[in-house]
C-alpha cells in the first residue's frame, strides 16, 4: 500500500519547524520524521544564541561585513544578504510567537561572541538558547493540525522516480518495521555531521544521514572539507564533550595554558575574540607547546552570581563533573561542532534534485562560506527552513501533482525487519564501523590535515565499505568520505580547512566551492547558488 501526505519534513530542528510551519499555514498537510522524540535536535542544546542585527548600535551592514569576513572570501553574497535582512523579520515573528529572549528593563539582552563587531546575540535563559526556541516553535506546531509528528525513525533512503523525489523509507524502531511515506516535495532539515568525529560539542542524532541520502539520491554537496571545531568543549574523562559558549569568553572569560598563562594575545590581536577556527588552531599549538592535552577557560574574574545567572546549564553541568567554574579554571579543547558544507541550495532551498529542497545545517547555501560566524546558525535554519516552506508552496501551485490522489495521512509498512539476532549483530557492526571512522576523522581528516593524513583516512574508508554494511554505517561512511575526499582535493587552507602541507590560502586558484555528486569527479564551482530546474527564485 502506498500513502501520501502532501510534504515531509526530515528533521525537527530549527528549520525543519519553521518550514513545517510555513507549509501547513498554506492549508498542506505535513508529516515530520524525526529520529528521535520531536525536540531532540542541534537546535535544542544551542547555547549562545542567535545573531541578529536588532540593536540600536546595529545595521545589517555589519552583520553583513562580519559573516562575508568571517566566511574566508567564500561566502554567498547574495545569501549572505538575505540572511542578515530576512533575519530580522523572522525573528521579530519568532518573538511575537511567543519565544522568550533574554531582556532587562524590557529591553532585548545582546551579547557578545567572537567576530562580531557589536554585541548582538540574542540569548534565551541564560545559556538554553536552543530549548526555548524548539519549546516555542513545538508549542506553535501542536497548534496546526495539519502537521503530523512521527518519532523515533531512522530515516534510510529518498524514493526518486523520474528525476523527481517522491517520499522516503525510513526504518520505525517502535514497530520494527520500514515504511515507505511518499509526497509532492521532502525537505531535509536533519542537520548536521558532529558524530561523525570522535569529540564533538553534537547530539547522538547528527550523523550526517540528510547528506549521505542526497548524495545517494544523486543531489549535489557542495563545500564538505569545511568543518567547524569549537574552540572550547569540556574536557573531562569519561564526560560528554559538553559545550561551554563562546558567549563566556563574550563576557570576559579568557583561555589559559598548564601554567596557568594567558596565551592567545600571544597567537591572535583579538585574542580570546579572535575567529573560531584561530583560537581552535591555537589551542591545539599551545597544548603541543607545553605537551598537554587540555587549555583551561577561567571565568574567576566574573561575579559568581552573575555567572549563575548567565551560564545556569553550564553552572550546573560543570558542577556535576565537580568544576564549580565562578571558583576554577575548567579544562577544555576543541571538538566538532559544525560543518558549513551540505546539500546545494538556491537561495529557496531548492536542491538539484527536483522534488527536494534543505533548509539548517544539511543545506549548503553559501552563507558560511569557508568559516561560520558565531550564532549565525539558528538564524540560517529560521530564515532558510520559512523561505523553503515558501518555495514549496509556490512550486506546488504551479506544477500538477505527479504522484496521483492524496489518502489520509499516514504510514504504511513495506517490510518488516529481520529477527532479533541479525538486529543484535548489525548493531554491533553499526557500532564497530562507526567507532573506527570517528577515530580515523578526528586524527586524519580534523583539525590540522594533510595529503598523507587524508590519503590514509581515505584507503581505511574504502576498506571499510568494501564490507556488507547497511543503511546507518553506510551513510555515515558515505559522509566520512566526502568530507575527507573534498578536503583532499582543496590543496590550500582557508577558514576552517587547514593543510599543514599547503598553509596559506590562494585566492588565485582556490576561490571556489567544491561540488560532489555521486558517478562524477570532484569539482570546482564559482558559486553554490545554480539555475534551478524547477521554477526560478522568488523574490
Ligand atoms: C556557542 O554558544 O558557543 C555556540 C554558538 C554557535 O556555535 O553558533
Amino acid at each position: 500500500m502506498t500513502v501520501e501526505t502532501d510534504f515531509i519534513v526530515i528533521g525537527s530542528g530549527i528549520a525543519g519547524l519553521r518550514a513545517a510551519l510555513e507549509l501547513a499555514a498554506a492549508g498542506a498537510r505535513v508529516t515530520v520524521l524525526t529520529k528521535e522524540r520531536a525536540s531532540e535536535s542541534n537546535t535544542e542544546y544551542a547555547q549562545g544564541g542567535v545573531a541578529v542585527a536588532l540593536s540600536e548600535d546595529d545595521e545589517v551592514s555589519l552583520h553583513e561585513d562580519d559573516t562575508l569576513s568571517a566566511g574566508a572570501g567564500l561566502c554567498d553574497e547574495e545569501a549572505v544578504r538575505v540572511l542578515v535582512e530576512d533575519g530580522r523579520r523572522y525573528m521579530q515573528e519568532l518573538i511575537e510567537w511567543g519565544a522568550e529572549f533574554d531582556r532587562e528593563g524590557g529591553e532585548l539582552l545582546f551579547t557578545q561572541e567572537a567576530a562580531h563587531s557589536r554585541r548582538r546575540i540574542l540569548h534565551a535563559g541564560g545559556d538554553a538558547t536552543g530549548h526555548e526556541i524548539v519549546r516555542s516553535l513545538l508549542a506553535r506546531s501542536g497548534q496546526q493540525v495539519r502537521i503530523q509528528f512521527v518519532t523515533h525513525a531512522a530515516t534510510e533512503r529518498l524514493l526518486v522516480e523520474d528525476g523527481h523525489c517522491r517520499g522516503v523509507l525510513y526504518l520505525d524502531p517502535l514497530v520494527r518495521a520500514r515504511r515507505e511515506l511518499r509526497a509532492w516535495a521532502v525537505v531535509l532539515a536533519s542537520g548536521g555531521t558532529g558524530q561523525l568525529y570522535l569529540h564533538t560539542t553534537n547530539p547522538a542524532v547528527a550523523t550526517g544521514d540528510g547528506m549521505a541520502m542526497a548524495y545517494g539520491a544523486g543531489a549535489e554537496l557542495a563545500d564538505m572539507e569545511f568543518v567547524q571545531f569549537h574552540p572550547t568543549a569540556l574536557n573531562v574523562a569519561d564526560a560528554p564533550r559538553f559545550l561551554l559558549s563562546e558567549a563566556m569568553r563574550g563576557e570576559g572569560g579568557v583561555l589559559r595554558n598548564e601554567d596557568g598563562r594567558r596565551f592567545m594575545p600571544r597567537y591572535h590581536e583579538r585574542a580570546e575574540l579572535a575567529p573560531r577556527d584561530i583560537v581552535s588552531r591555537s589551542i591545539v599549538a599551545e597544548m603541543e607547546r607545553t605537551a598537554t592535552r587540555t587549555v583551561y577557560l577561567d571565568m574567576t574574574a566574573l561575579a559568581a552570581r552573575y555567572l549563575r545567572r548567565r551560564f545556569p546549564k553550564i553552572y550546573d553541568t560543570c558542577l556535576r563533573y565537580g568544576l564549580d567554574i565562578t571558583r576554577e579554571p575548567v579544562p577544555v579543547s576543541p571538538a566538532a561542532h559544525y560543518i558549513m558544507g551540505g546539500v546545494r541550495t538556491d537561495l529557496d532551498g531548492r536542491t538539484t534534485l527536483p522534488g527536494l529542497y534543505a533548509a539548517g545545517e544539511v543545506a549548503c547555501t553559501g552563507v558560511h562560506g569557508a568559516n561560520r560566524l558565531a550564532s549565525n546558525s539558528l538564524l540560517e535554519g529560521l530564515v532558510f527552513g520559512a523561505r523553503a516552506g515558501r518555495a514549496i508552496v509556490a512550486d506546488a501551485a504551479r506544477q500538477p501533482r505527479a504522484t496521483g490522489g492524496t489518502t489520509p495521512a499516514a504510514v504504511a509498512a513495506v517490510a518488516s525487519v529481520t529477527d532479533d539476532e541479525e538486529t543484535t549483530a548489525s548493531g554491533e557492526i553499526v557500532l564497530a564501523v562507526r567507532k573506527r571512522v570517528r577515530r580515523l576523522m578526528w586524527e586524519r581528516v580534523g583539525i590540522l590535515r594533510s595529503r598523507q593524513s587524508l590519503e590514509r583516512a581515505l584507503r581505511e574508508f574504502d576498506q571499510i565499505a568494501g564490507a556488507k554494511l547497511r543503511a546507518p554505517s553506510r551513510n555515515f561512511l558515505t559522509v566520512a568520505t566526502l568530507i575527507a575526499r573534498a578536503a583532499l582535493w582543496r590543496e590550500e587552507s582557508r577558514g576552517a580547512h587547514h593543510r599543514v602541507d599547503f598553509p596559506k590560502t590562494d585566492d588565485t586558484n582556490w576561490r571556489v566551492h567544491s561540488i560532489q555528486r555521486e558517478g562524477a569527479e570532484i569539482s570546482g564551482s564559482e558559486t553554490v547558488d545554480f539555475e534551478s530546474a524547477e521554477s526560478p527564485a522568488l523574490t
